[in-house]
């Protein structure tokens, strides 16, 4: 726990939080440094298996600060930009190529710097209530720290077209039919949902996830040949790591009968550590 970043440990999901609430959860340059601090301090502890990242109160990130992030550092000469910048950055990437599954569960308004890490979680889980905008628009800038990529990453061209030119906010429901988000519930049934769905992922094969986590982000800049040779060098290479876990998947299916890998996943607590 920081002043701008809260945490719970609960059955081995780790709800971290930004937590400027009285701002709209906006990024300063503290958030951004003790984000960092955090992720890190979580990304390899025994008692933490996936990550979800929320918003205190009514947002879930107002984007960038204007004022400490923006206004204040430009003040200072480029120097004190870029140093912003990184920070930022930093912990954004930190969380693209996390250990652990992350989940996104944006609660509230999500604008600009905030589609950073929206996209660096792995899923995505809205409050039908919440709102999504690429505002930069409508105070002068271009979507700029990732979010012009995130949007076209993430949203058929015209609709990332028109959401980064119109400046109007999606709801949680228009978001998730756009691609944002992987599904938007009610509010109030959000944090159910995002539990179901750790408790889902808490099940499975944490080698076998990295792996798959990385190998779906690293194919979609490469061509069809690159990406099957760099699919068969990331299994070998998982496999040094996590020898028994398919063997012992292909076990309970092949021998023992206990499961259809179709149709779920085999009981991890069967492996050998
Ligand atoms: N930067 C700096 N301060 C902010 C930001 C921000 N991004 N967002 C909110 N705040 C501050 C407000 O200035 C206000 O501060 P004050 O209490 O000292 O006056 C406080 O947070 C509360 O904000 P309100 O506007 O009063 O809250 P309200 O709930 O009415 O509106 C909303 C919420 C819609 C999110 C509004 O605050 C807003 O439009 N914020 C800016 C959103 C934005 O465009 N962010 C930048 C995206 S571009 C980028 O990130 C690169």
């Amino acid at each position: 726990m920081t002043d701008t970043v809260a945490v719970d440990v609960i059955d081995r999901i780790a709800w971290v939080r930004f937590n400027r609430p009285d701002k709209r959860n906006c990024m300063n340059p503290t958030l951004n440094r003790q984000m960092l601090e955090v992720i890190e301090e979580l990304e390899f502890r025994p008692d933490v298996g996936v990550l979800v990242l929320s918003g205190e109160g009514s947002a879930w990130s107002a984007g960038m600060d204007l004022k400490e992030y923006f206004r204040e550092n430009e003040g200072k000469g480029l120097g004190a930009t870029r140093a912003a910048q990184r920070q930022a950055y930093a912990w954004w990437e930190r969380l693209r190529w996390y250990q652990k599954p992350t989940i996104a569960m944006v609660n509230g308004w999500c604008f600009g710097g905030g589609y950073g890490p929206l996209f660096a979680c792995d899923l995505a889980f809205a409050a039908e209530e919440a709102q999504f905008g690429l505002s930069e628009i409508n105070w002068g800038i271009l979507p700029g720290g990732g979010a012009s990529k995130v949007a076209t990453e993430l949203m058929p061209f015209r609709k990332a077209m028109y959401h980064a030119m119109m400046g109007e906010n999606l709801s949680g429901k228009e978001a998730a039919e756009a691609g944002l988000v992987n599904e938007a519930v009610p509010l109030a049934q959000l944090r159910d949902r995002v539990t179901a769905v750790c408790e889902v992922l808490l099940a499975k094969n944490p080698w076998a996830l990295k792996a798959t986590k990385d190998a779906l982000r690293r194919v979609r800049e490469m061509t069809y040949d690159n990406a099957e040779d760099y699919l068969i060098r990331a299994q070998e290479a998982a496999n040094s790591f996590d020898g028994e876990g398919r063997k012992e998947g292909t076990r309970q299916f092949l021998d023992e009968k206990s499961y259809k890998p179709g149709l779920g996943a085999y009981d991890i607590s069967k492996q050998k550590a």
